[in-house]
């Protein structure tokens, strides 16, 4: 089967996932012999045009998981943005050491309703948003090593295939439904409730660069008055993160003991997960 270029499309607030969505897109494009091309689709700006991919694109797909999920103000975009002719597809969501749960799946819904063909699937455990005792240092060597594998198989498994309908879509996690959002809990295993809280931002610190209100995925924080956030916050931490002042912080007292109770229960090692399609048998 023809494949004439990799598109890596990505939201990655906090840079992981970007990490992760290239390197794949960068490995199968060399095992490929073809370009690679990244989408970067993080900023509101940067979702403003329809993706529209040919038959002959290979595309990666990338997000986060949150809550157990794509990012649900992210997955009504996706479905707007993304336009398949019936091309193959690697769908990819990294999470932060927790639980995938259903991220994976339902990111490959997302991809088959706009008419890709997904024949690889992966999530991968990388360094938390929340906090830098998660999954600390990934994604690493080892793994962009993982991803060149992957990559090699995937190349190998269109190699195979005629067409992108000649490849049956992976079984991802037993087949598995899309399942509700995972409840975050504090520390002391009761509910944490955080929906509506916002980062805080120190006025000492602040220089008015304007970093945070570039970087908000959800186009919250106004460039002119960057020590408030008036639009909705998704608790993605890119603006924590990015800052180069460290002037921002969430404060929020359950989002804090949600973060102590992740610390406390999910620094065990997590291995990654890897789903390829295989060649259609009629
Ligand atoms: C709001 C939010 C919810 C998250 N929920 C989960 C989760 O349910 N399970 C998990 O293992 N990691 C979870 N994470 C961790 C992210 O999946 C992880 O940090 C991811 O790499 C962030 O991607 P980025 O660096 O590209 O922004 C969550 C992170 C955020 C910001």
């Amino acid at each position: 089967m023809d494949i004439a270029r990799v598109v890596s499309a990505y939201f990655s607030p906090t840079g992981a996932t970007r990490k992760v969505a290239k390197k794949l897109g960068e490995s199968l494009a060399r095992e490929l012999g073809i370009p690679h091309k990244a989408a970067d689709i993080t900023t509101p700006k940067n979702r403003q045009k329809e993706l529209l991919f040919a038959s002959d694109d290979l595309v990666v797909l990338a997000t986060p998981t949150y809550a157990g999920r794509v990012p649900n103000k992210l997955a009504p975009e996706l479905e707007r943005l993304i336009r398949g002719s019936g091309g193959a597809c690697v769908v990819a969501t990294t999470f932060g050491n927790r639980n995938p749960d259903s991220s994976l799946v339902e990111l490959a819904r997302i991809a088959e309703a706009a008419d890709l063909r997904v024949v690889g699937a992966l999530s991968i455990p990388v360094r938390h948003a929340f906090t830098d005792k998660l999954a600390t240092g990934h994604p690493d060597e080892d793994d962009f090593a993982l991803l060149e594998d992957v990559a090699a198989r995937v190349a190998a498994l269109i190699g195979s295939a005629t067409d992108a309908s000649d490849i049956a879509a992976p079984v991802i996690r037993d087949g598995m439904p899309v399942g509700e959002y995972y409840r975050p809990l504090r520390a002391d295993g009761e509910p944490a409730i955080f929906l509506k809280a916002k980062p805080v931002a120190d006025a000492s610190l602040c220089d008015g660069c304007g970093i945070c209100a570039a970087a908000c995925p959800v186009g919250s924080i106004d460039r002119e008055r960057p020590l408030e956030t008036p639009g909705i916050c998704i608790k993605c931490q890119a603006c924590v993160r990015l800052c180069p002042q460290g002037a921002r912080r969430f404060d929020d007292p359950d989002f804090l003991s949600h973060v102590q109770m992740l610390e406390e229960n999910y620094a065990r090692p997590c291995e990654p997960e890897v789903y390829l399609g295989e060649i259609a048998r009629s």
